[in-house]
């Protein structure tokens, strides 16, 4: 069934919107009946939850954007020199990052082609229109898919050198067995002989790490919550927002922040005619952050087929990028 905001807004869902919608349905169905209860995370980026991730970016608190940034900005010379100038292709795994894309097309001349591959259609076309202005000489190619799975882009690469570039430790949001799944799925894409520049956050003290997922403005809390508001508008879910309240846990031997919701009262919820019970402090898992030492991740480097060629990071080690060759 078509969802009410598109209903509103007077434009037809497309197929792909109605398959979409009907795998963000049952996720939540499964996820709200599982227990521990979780949400898969991905759902946090509707429009709404992009522009707060994007105010996200900019808060004091959340240093990951602006460290890996200047790494980007020291490190990306030296990526260059060492890519040997021939011609090549970027892969952008996820088209977000726009000012991190924009730094490495500048910095890497050799590159003539741009193939971000995103599930959002919309996001894709927003992101290749903006290079495409800024780099009038790039050839932008976006593709349609899922970077979780390997994608047939050798049509759009021969004969030119791949380079895949996943930076923001999205990485970090998959559990290790998977993101080994996602990192060989990476180099398949890209194979044969693809190179990996990845952006992952690394393990610090909790008085750092915290705030930045708890930051003083709410906005955090606003993007978390902002997951079940996106039930309520595409699902037709009545889950009543203040009580509900954001609540992150550091898990010190998985090395991951984790995002919950938890239930301020004992209450009742009903998403497509289907209810769910919390009581007083049952809680929703939302979000893992994985944070990694650069040993830790090198080694699932390695176990994902790649083998780590140089790491850089910053003066206070908050934030590490890799550079892997197949
Ligand atoms: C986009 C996955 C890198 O884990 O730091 C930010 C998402 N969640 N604040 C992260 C996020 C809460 C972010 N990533």
């Amino acid at each position: 069934m078509p969802s009410r905001s598109r209903l509103a807004a007077g434009t037809a869902p497309s197929p792909s919107d109605l398959d979409a919608e009907a795998g963000f349905a049952r996720d939540v169905a499964e996820g709200l009946a599982s227990h521990p209860r979780t949400l898969p995370c991905r759902y946090f980026y509707d429009a709404r939850g992009s522009e707060l991730f994007e105010e996200i970016t900019r808060l004091p608190e959340y240093y990951p954007t602006v460290v890996e940034t200047g790494i980007l900005r020291a490190c990306l010379p030296e990526f260059a020199r060492s890519l040997g100038g021939g011609p090549a292709v970027l892969v952008e795994f996820g088209s977000g990052s726009s000012l991190k894309t924009e730094l490495l097309l500048a910095a890497v001349p050799g590159i003539v082609r741009y193939i971000p591959i995103d599930v959002s259609a919309s996001a894709l076309a927003a992101a290749a229109a903006r290079l495409a202005h800024r780099f009038p000489a790039l050839d932008v190619r976006p593709v349609v898919g899922d970077f979780t799975q390997a994608t047939a882009i050798s049509l759009h690469a021969e004969g030119l050198a791949r380079i895949g570039f996943f930076p923001g430790s999205t990485i970090g949001n998959f559990a290790p067995d998977e993101a080994i799944g996602l990192l060989s799925a990476f180099r398949t894409t890209l194979s044969p002989k693809g190179r990996l520049l990845i952006g992952a956050d690394l393990k610090k003290d909790l008085s750092v790490l915290v705030p930045a997922y708890d930051d003083a403005a709410g906005v955090t809390a606003a993007f978390n919550l902002n997951l079940l508001a996106r039930i309520n508008r595409e699902l037709g879910g009545n889950f009543d927002l203040t009580r509900f309240r954001h609540l992150i846990r550091y898990d010190e031997k998985k090395g991951r922040v984790e995002m919950h919701l938890e239930s301020t009262c004992d209450q009742v919820v009903t998403v497509r005619g289907q209810s769910y019970r919390f009581r007083t402090g049952d809680t929703i898992h939302t979000e893992n952050s994985h944070k990694f030492s650069i040993d830790e991740f090198r080694a699932l480097g390695r176990k994902a087929g790649w083998q780590p060629r140089h790491v850089w990071t910053d003066e206070r080690a908050l934030f590490s990028v890799h550079d892997f060759v197949d």
